[in-house]
């Protein structure tokens, strides 16, 4: 497996803990992780055309559309240098990106290892987003869970952290929403492949962790 390279789907409601283990795994496994959350930010952040169109979705905890995302993730793959082994984090989202990603990855002679289902209730949810706060390097904490070393600052870089936009009680209530609808029928879609496993994201981060990592037999 490690020669052709581990690729990776995080599935999971907003919150679960995607790119908490993502970035874990990566470091673990020498892989890249690639959050389509964090790009759509940095292109809000550096008011590209992408980013002003994202924004507005993004404000309101609602999907940004499927053919801008499409066009985002086949320029990634279709860098020379792409790495082998690859976390795809938030991505795909609805069964129209999983059956482009289907195909892309076909055309470029890739499969897919597994698709990690991170499984966490709604009311934990909502503790876990509301909770969390960010450094812009990409560390995530959260004020009673995960907390940084020094209070308020990065223990990576040491920036100020802070919290998300979208983090608000209220569009943490539209995502979940529009997780149910739009993104739960994948776990169908990849069961279906045989692909999909399932990892209990209630435990404590190094469990879920390790469980990860027995996984893709790592
Ligand atoms: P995105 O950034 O992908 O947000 P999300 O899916 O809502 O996921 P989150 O980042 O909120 O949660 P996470 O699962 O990564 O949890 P985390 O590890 O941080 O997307 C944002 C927006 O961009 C979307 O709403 C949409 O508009 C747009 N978008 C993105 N991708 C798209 C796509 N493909 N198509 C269309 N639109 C797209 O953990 C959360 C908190 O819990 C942290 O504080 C953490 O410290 C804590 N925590 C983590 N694990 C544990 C644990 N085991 N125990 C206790 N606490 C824990």
């Amino acid at each position: 497996m490690k020669e052709k390279g581990i690729h990776l789907i995080f599935l999971g409601p907003p919150g679960g803990g995607k790119g908490t283990q993502a970035r874990m795994i990566m470091e673990k496994i020498n892989a890249i992780q690639i959050s389509t959350g964090d790009i759509l930010r940095q292109a809000v952040k550096d008011a590209t055309p992408l980013g002003k169109t994202a924004k507005s979705f993004m404000d309101k905890g609602e999907l940004v559309p499927d053919d801008l995302i499409i066009d985002l993730i086949k320029e990634k793959l279709s860098s020379p240098d792409f790495p082998s082994n690859w976390i795809m984090d938030g991505f795909p989202r609805t069964e129209k990106q999983a059956q482009y990603f289907d195909k892309l990855l076909k055309d470029i002679n890739l499969s897919l290892t597994a698709v990690i289902e991170i499984s966490v209730p709604d009311q934990i949810l909502i503790e876990r987003l509301t909770g969390r706060r960010v450094c812009k390097c990409g560390e995530t904490y959260h004020i009673i869970y995960n907390k940084p070393k020094v209070e308020g600052k990065c223990n990576k870089c040491g920036n100020e952290i802070y919290q998300r936009s979208d983090d608000s009680e209220k569009v943490v209530k539209d995502r979940l929403m529009v997780y149910y609808k739009q993104t739960v029928p994948l776990i169908d879609y990849y069961q279906k492949q045989g692909l999909l496993k399932k990892v209990d994201g209630t435990q404590d981060i190094n469990k879920v962790f390790n469980d990860i990592l027995s996984i893709i037999n790592y």
